[in-house]
């Protein structure tokens, strides 16, 4: 099984209408997976959806697992800290920071892994951007924030010394997939400059305007991915 993990931008999108929606019991809560063949969608703040703070992550990560998913490919929104990373752009980050944030299934056992992102289907996910013309950008570091409030300036002028986009999601679901070993790549859906980045003021009305063209690229991203059955 593959699995593709979605926000809030893909909660209206048709490409997932005639799926079956199933409801898996996990030991972490209940959570809704969509199924077609060998493909299982995730969104990720489920319905009605909650915000990125209350994500059930845990149980996301353990049906994929359940449903036997090998591999997964998310996507993300994200906040660009680079000025040569304009909104439009779609990164797939080959490492992240999140140095606040426990993401886990090992409450009780002494088990620690060394993280990496999965290098092979990071340049899949890279090589299929390409090929569908989306404007990508192979690399780069994602750093997570707790959310769900925005960055303040001052955060933003500390993290960007650091990393190229900020968001509240992606990291758990890679830390979490890591655990259970199964390999995850992201494509970050560049939605805006983070805040203090520009001189003019960063508005949700912005914010919401390039989340809604963003989505129409993902989702022939998408379209295509089940095509070619994820190769
Ligand atoms: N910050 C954090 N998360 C985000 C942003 C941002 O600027 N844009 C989209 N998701």
């Amino acid at each position: 099984m593959n699995g593709i993990i979605g926000g809030t931008s893909l909660l209206s999108s048709s490409i997932f209408a005639g799926w079956d929606e199933k409801k898996i019991e996990t030991p972490y809560g209940d959570t809704y997976v969509k199924i077609s063949g060998s493909n299982v969608f995730i969104q990720r703040h489920g319905t009605p959806p909650v915000p990125p703070h209350k994500i059930n992550y845990r149980a996301n990560i353990w049906a994929l697992k359940y449903l036997n998913v090998q591999k997964v490919i998310s996507v993300n929104s994200v906040g660009s800290l680079k000025m040569k990373i304009p909104p439009g752009t779609f990164v797939i980050p080959r490492d992240f920071i999140s140095l606040w944030i426990a993401a886990s299934f090992y409450d009780k056992e002494m088990k620690f892994i060394i993280p990496e992102m999965d290098a092979g289907l990071f340049k899949y996910v890279y090589s299929l951007a390409r090929k569908v013309k989306m404007k990508a950008k192979s690399g780069g570091i994602y750093i997570q924030t707790i959310g769900p409030r925005l960055e303040t300036k001052a955060e933003i002028r500390l993290l960007k010394r650091h990393g190229d986009v900020v968001g509240m999601t992606m990291p758990s679901e890679a830390t979490l997939c890591m655990e259970y070993e199964i390999p995850y790549a992201s494509i970050c859906s560049v939605d805006n400059y983070c805040n203090g980045i520009l001189k003019e003021p960063l508005t949700m009305e912005e914010i919401g305007k390039s989340w809604q063209k963003n989505m129409n690229v993902i989702e022939v991203f998408i379209a295509t991915l089940l095509e070619r059955n994820f190769e």
